[in-house]
């Protein structure tokens, strides 16, 4: 639904530019009237023409019935409808471009790699990674190369994150790691991935409060969600996803800085990807149950697929409209595989533009 007060908006920012009609390629002069509507102007005759807003209120209205761009649609309406139709066009752009959501591929190196093979690592792949653009680069190495990596990484465009953290800011916790210790040394963090949940017990309650931590420390949480091949096959993938998106999200005022990792768990390290349409289908559907809790934001977080992507498969995987990047884990190791995997993703989305 396209508003007069959109209209308006886009009127008073072209006020002055020369613009061309759809059907035509006609020339013409845009000029905005606060308080009577707009002028237009051909280039080839110099006459201009009024059109008051309450002739654009009417040519919307039917537009927003019938989607034509056809002037001869509105011609019982205004004899300007081919001028005011391009700048309804480009209103319609500006709400199609503010939604696209930026791909994010991120590489999960898990527990892999001793400092120096994760120096060497990203070094064989930091220059070609920088080099590609439109896709945000992630790379997720263990604790203890968090440092070493993002010092290697110090003004190229590739983001660090870390695989884990504790929900607490600090203690008594041997062992772990808090949010605020991350903060410094990486921009994100996986949360929930399915090896924590399945090997180490945490459950969905658990992952909301480290949820909560991180986006209180400034980090961007990749947050994991995915069923088991026992769900899936029971057809209980909606029941499932639905539960741990919900409940990761629980009492979260904005969407703002998160990301949602959709990774089958029957597909995690076993070479047997979901299928395009399989991942497309569950992404959109983890976007409707947050849209039903948090309305149009939902078009504006990134939910990416993970599990057995690999240079072979992730082009078309990346075709898909639901799906925004991929959470690598295997292949995030192997350099040439990796960038070959954001290269391709940037082919991908560039031609869905
Ligand atoms: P995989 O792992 O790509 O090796 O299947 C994905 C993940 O666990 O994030």
């Amino acid at each position: 639904m396209i508003s007069l007060d959109d209209l308006k908006a886009m009127g008073r920012s072209l006020d002055g530019q020369i613009l061309t009609t759809l059907d035509q390629d006609k020339e013409f002069k845009i000029e905005f009237v606060e308080e009577m509507g707009f002028i237009f102007t051909p280039v080839s005759s110099g006459k201009p023409r009024k059109h008051q807003f309450r002739y654009a209120q009417e040519v919307l209205k039917r537009y927003n019935e019938t989607k034509s761009w056809h002037p001869r649609d509105y011609r019982d309406i205004t004899r300007n409808a081919s001028y005011v139709l391009p700048l309804i066009q480009l209103v319609e752009e500006k709400k199609r471009t503010r939604i696209l959501r930026t791909p994010i591929i991120a590489g999960n190196w898990k527990m892999n790699t001793t400092v120096a093979e994760a120096v060497s690592l990203v070094m064989a792949m930091k220059d070609r990674l920088d080099a590609i653009k439109g896709v945000e680069k992630v790379v997720c190495p263990p604790f203890v190369s968090l440092v070493a990596v993002g010092e290697v990484l110090i003004g190229s465009s590739i983001a660090v994150g870390a695989q884990n953290m504790y929900s607490e800011e600090k203690g008594a916790y041997t062992g772990e790691v808090s949010a605020l210790m991350l903060a410094g040394l990486c921009q994100y963090v996986i949360l929930g991935h399915s090896e924590r949940r399945g090997y180490f017990g945490e459950t969905d309650e658990i992952v909301n409060k480290k949820i909560k931590a991180a986006l209180k420390a400034g980090l961007k949480p990749i947050v994991c969600v995915g069923e088991t091949l026992e769900e899936n096959e029971g057809g209980k993938t909606g029941e499932v996803i639905t539960r741990q998106v919900r409940a990761a999200l629980d009492g979260l005022v904005s969407l703002e800085n998160l990301v949602i990792a959709y990774e089958p768990i029957w597909a995690i390290g076993t070479g047997r990807a979901a299928t395009e349409e399989q991942a497309n289908t569950t992404i959109r559907l983890i976007r409707n149950v947050v849209g039903g809790l948090y309305g149009a934001a939902a078009q504006e977080l990134r939910i990416q697929y993970g599990g057995s992507t690999n240079s072979a498969n992730i082009a078309a995987l990346m075709a898909q409209p639901e799906i925004d990047g991929a959470l690598v884990g295997g292949a995030s190791l192997k350099a040439d595989e990796f960038v070959s995997m954001v290269k391709q993703t940037a082919q991908a989305k560039q031609r869905r533009r």
